[in-house]
C-alpha cells in the first residue's frame, strides 16, 4: 500500500501477536493480559480469542458505567456532530460548563465551589497542589505512606509506596513529608496516626508552612484500606485548626463507588479542595479539580490550564455517566451490589484460612491474602495465584497494596446482579483450587 508515494506494509490486528508488544513498547510498560481485548459491553469483555470475561478490573477503576453504555454513547455520538476539540481557556463550550455546575452542585461542600477540568489524576493533583500553594502562599504538603497519587514528578513525590512507583526516579521534592495511613489489620491504628501527625506539627514542622494535607479516603493502590470517618473528622478539625487546606483526592472513591456519589458523603467529612478522575469520564480521559471558590479563584490570570482539558467529547461523555446515575438509580444499583459482594466475601473469608481481611467501602472491595490467619503474614504468590485462577475462570482482577497480596474488585456499578454473583463464584472456585 502507498501513502503519498510511501510504501507501507499495513499488519492486520489479527496478524498482531502478544510479541509484537514486546518489540514495540517499554518493557515496564507490558500489559498483564496476555490476549488482546476485542469487544466489552457493560461489564464484559471479550478476546481476540473470543473468550469472554467479568471486567472486574474495569480499566483501573474508570468503567463505573461500564463498557460503552448506550447514555455515554449518545452523548459522544451527539456531540462528535459538532466538534471535537476547542481548547477550553481560548474557545468555551457548553459541555464543559454543564459539567462544572453540575459537580458543584454535587459535590458536598457546604459553600460555593469551582471546578477546573484537566485530564488525568496526576494532572489533577498537580493542580490541587499548585492552588493550594498559591491560596495559602505556604510550601509544605503532608501525604501517606501507601497512598497513590500518579506518575508525574509531584504526584509521584506524594505518592507513598516505593515500589514500583518511586525506586529509581529520585530525588522527589523535599517539601512533602509522609505519615502513616491508618491500617487496623497490621495494628496502625487511628490515634497513633494523629499522634504522630500532632508530634509533627509540634516538634517538627510549623503547622503555619504547611499549605495542605492530601489523602484518599480509601487508599487504592496502597491496599484498599479505608480511612474511618473518625480519622478524617479529626484531620479535618487539626487543619481547620492551623489554616491547613484537606485536600480529597477522591480519583478512585468518586462517582459513586463507595456507594455514595463522593467518598466525602460517606465519611460525611467536608474537605475545602477535591481531585477527580477515573470513573467521571465514561471511559474517556477526564479529571477535576474541585474546591471553595476564594481557593479556586485564588491564582492569577492564565496560571492554570491545559490544551486537552475539558475535551468537549470527555465532557459529553462524563455527562452521560450523570444521566445513568439520574436516570438509572444507579446508587441503588451499588447498594445492592454491595450486599451481594459483601455476604459472599465475608462467607469466603470464614471458609478459607489464607483470607485475613475483607474490607472497603461500597464496591471498592479488597481481600487481603496471607499464609494463615494467625501469623497474618503477606503472601503476594497466592494472591497471584488466586488472580491466575480467577482469569481461568472468566473474572479478571488485580492485586495491590505495599506487599502486592491484596485482591481488588473494581467492576462497573452497573453491573447485572446476576454478573455479580457469577463473579463471586468465579472467585470462590479460584480459591478452592488453591
Ligand atoms: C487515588 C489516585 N490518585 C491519582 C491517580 C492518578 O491518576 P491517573 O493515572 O489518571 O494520572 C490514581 C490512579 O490510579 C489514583 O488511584
Amino acid at each position: 500500500m502507498s501513502i503519498y508515494g510511501i510504501s507501507v506494509t499495513v499488519k492486520s490486528m489479527s496478524a498482531q501477536s502478544m510479541s509484537s508488544i514486546k518489540k514495540n513498547v517499554p518493557s515496564a510498560w507490558y500489559p498483564t493480559m496476555d490476549s488482546f481485548i476485542a469487544k466489552g459491553k457493560n461489564a464484559e469483555i471479550w478476546d481476540k480469542n473470543n473468550k469472554r470475561y467479568l471486567d472486574f478490573v474495569g480499566g483501573y477503576a474508570v468503567l463505573n458505567t461500564g463498557h460503552l453504555n448506550p447514555r455515554v454513547v449518545r452523548r459522544v455520538k451527539k456531540q462528535l456532530n459538532d466538534y471535537s476539540h476547542s481548547c477550553f481557556a481560548f474557545a468555551p463550550h457548553e459541555n464543559a460548563v454543564e459539567l462544572c455546575d453540575q459537580i458543584n452542585k454535587r459535590y458536598p461542600i457546604n459553600q460555593k465551589t469551582k471546578t477546573f477540568l484537566v485530564n488525568s489524576g496526576a494532572e489533577a493533583v498537580e493542580n490541587a497542589i499548585k492552588i493550594a500553594r498559591y491560596a495559602t502562599g505556604r510550601e509544605k504538603i503532608i501525604a501517606f505512606k501507601g497512598g497513590f497519587h500518579g506518575r508525574t514528578y509531584l504526584a509521584m513525590g506524594l505518592t507513598g509506596k516505593e515500589k514500583p512507583y518511586k525506586v529509581g526516579f529520585g530525588p522527589f521534592p523535599k517539601f512533602i513529608t509522609h505519615i502513616d495511613f491508618p491500617y487496623d489489620y497490621r495494628g496502625i491504628s487511628d490515634d497513633k496516626v494523629i499522634k504522630q501527625l500532632q508530634n509533627l506539627i509540634s516538634k517538627k514542622i510549623d503547622p503555619n508552612d504547611i499549605a495542605a494535607i492530601v489523602v484518599e479516603i480509601q487508599l487504592g493502590e496502597g491496599g484498599y484500606i479505608p480511612a474511618s470517618n473518625g480519622f478524617l473528622k479529626k484531620l479535618r478539625e487539626i487543619t481547620k485548626k492551623h489554616n491547613i487546606l484537606l485536600i480529597f483526592d477522591e480519583v478512585q472513591t468518586g462517582f459513586g463507588r463507595t456507594g455514595e456519589m463522593f467518598g466525602a458523603t460517606k465519611v460525611n467529612v467536608e474537605p475545602d479542595m477535591v481531585t477527580l478522575a477515573k470513573g467521571i469520564g465514561g471511559g474517556f480521559p477526564l479529571a477535576a479539580v474541585v474546591g471553595k471558590s476564594k481557593i479556586m479563584d485564588s491564582v492569577h490570570d492564565a496560571g492554570i490550564g491545559s490544551t486537552f482539558g475539558a475535551s468537549p467529547i470527555s465532557c459529553a461523555a462524563a455527562l452521560g455517566v450523570l444521566d445513568v446515575f439520574d436516570k438509572d438509580n444507579l446508587l441503588q444499583k451499588v447498594h445492592k451490589q454491595e450486599l451481594i459482594m459483601e455476604k459472599s466475601l465475608e462467607t469466603m473469608k470464614e471458609n478459607f484460612e489464607f483470607i485475613g481481611d475483607v474490607r472497603g467501602y461500597g464496591i471498592m472491595k479488597g481481600v487481603e491474602i496471607v499464609e494463615n490467619k494467625e501469623n497474618k503474614t503477606a503472601s503476594k504468590e497466592l494472591a497471584t495465584k488466586i488472580i491466575s485462577n480467577s482469569k481461568k475462570n472468566g473474572l479478571l482482577l488485580v492485586n495491590c497494596g505495599k506487599e502486592g497480596n491484596v485482591i481488588r474488585f473494581m467492576g462497573p456499578l452497573t453491573a447485572p446482579l446476576n454478573q455479580v454473583r457469577e463473579a463471586m463464584e468465579m472467585f470462590n472456585n479460584a480459591l478452592e483450587k488453591i
